[in-house]
């Protein structure tokens, strides 16, 4: 029998609600901090700093070090599965990702599942460095992009503001759609199986854009998906928990709770905290949702919205966290007032 666990962001996975609330942020590594802008220039490109276990491990740690979450995010991309499917990739300044588009079965047939993982291998060197080098009460979490989304930046041949070519495929030719994402499922299974062997102690699926799907869609390409590689990773990994993130999912989030065997889900900004703990919480930890631009603005404003999500979620099986990533122009500072004001103890906050 495994032993429960002591880190306070497993023992809420694993059913228990606690107060102070553990907490991690999405995308807590990256342009806000001043170290992250320093070591971000001793790689080539933002690949590089991916793949390169030694800085992309250093990252992972950096939030943690100076700010004390719960929880440490491996410093990757979601996109550094595509690119390990053998599809073209740049990060370009100010532009965001721009991939080389797939159209159709021949692109699907000249990705190469077999050798992915073995592109991966500095991401898994990653995981284990970091594991070892965190102190005995910090989780890591590991992640990848839920199928849907990472086919939305592989058709779309990068960010999408109106997703018509990746939804035109889905319409026209379901059949040949879902054999992509087929492939992306089997190749994320893999993945994150590989991450939790070398040190993951929980995963996160990001589905950015699970909101751009009608119902059916959404049943077809964000739940199904997303069930079967939970499935897949609760055979391989029995006890490793699962946070679903399918962002925008609007009131279909009941369905994904039920549906897709997850241990938690991330709740975008948009969610009532108070329809997430009578609706959702029964069933499947939370985790959220400050407005990042809470966490920009910071002062009365951020007090008040923290000290409100206390109140509505702080009896749940509860994480707290943003309702979307870190914005680049964040102050550190309000990150530090953040962390102070989620120590105090209920009521006083
Ligand atoms: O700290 C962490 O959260 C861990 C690392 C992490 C990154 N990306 C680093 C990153 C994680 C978990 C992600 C997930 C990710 N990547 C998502 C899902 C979450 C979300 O934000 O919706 C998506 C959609 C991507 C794809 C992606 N990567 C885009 C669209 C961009 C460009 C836009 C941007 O925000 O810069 C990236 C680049 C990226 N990924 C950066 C970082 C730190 C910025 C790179 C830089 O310019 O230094």
């Amino acid at each position: 029998m495994a032993s429960p666990p002591i880190k306070r962001l497993l023992r809420v996975l694993a059913g228990e609600t606690l107060s102070p609330p553990p907490w991690w942020l999405m995308r807590q590594a990256g342009r806000y901090l001043p170290e992250y802008r320093e070591l971000r220039g001793q790689a080539a490109d933002f690949i590089e700093l991916c793949l390169t276990p030694t800085l992309a491990a250093e990252l992972t740690m950096q939030p943690v070090r100076r700010f004390g979450m719960d929880a440490a995010i491996l410093f990757s991309d979601i996109l550094m599965l595509p690119y390990a499917l053998g599809q073209g990739l740049a990060y370009r300044e100010g532009e965001g990702p721009v991939l080389e588009a797939i159209t159709g079965h021949a692109d699907i047939a000249r990705l190469n599942a077999v050798g992915a993982l073995a592109r991966l291998e500095p991401v898994l060197i990653t995981v284990d460095r970091v594991r070892r080098a965190l102190g005995p009460q910090t989780a890591l979490i590991g992640f990848a992009g839920a199928p849907w989304t990472v086919a939305t930046y592989m058709v779309e041949g990068g960010s999408s503001r109106d997703f018509h070519k990746v939804k035109g495929w889905a319409y026209r030719d379901p059949q040949g759609f879902d054999a992509l994402l087929g492939v992306l499922t089997g190749a994320t299974i893999d993945l994150l199986t590989a991450e939790i062997a070398a040190g993951a102690e929980a995963v996160q699926l990001f589905d950015t854009w699970a909101g751009a799907l009608p119902a059916s869609g959404f049943a077809r390409w964000v739940i199904e998906p997303t069930r079967q590689i939970v499935a897949a990773l609760q055979a391989r990994h029995p006890g490793c928990p699962i946070i679903g993130f399918p962002r925008g999912a609007g009131i279909l989030y009941a369905k994904y709770a039920v549906e897709t065997g997850v241990d938690a889900v991330g709740l975008d900004t948009t969610v009532p905290p108070e329809y997430a703990r009578t609706r959702l919480g029964q069933r499947v930890a939370l985790q959220g949702n400050l407005d990042p631009v809470l966490l920009l603005t910071g002062g009365a404003a951020l007090a008040a919205a923290v000290r409100d999500l206390k109140q509505s979620l702080g009896g749940s099986r509860w994480i707290f966290n943003l309702g979307h990533g870190v914005l680049p122009e964040t102050p550190p500072d309000h990150v530090a007032e953040l962390a102070r004001m989620l120590s105090e103890p209920m009521g006083c906050g």
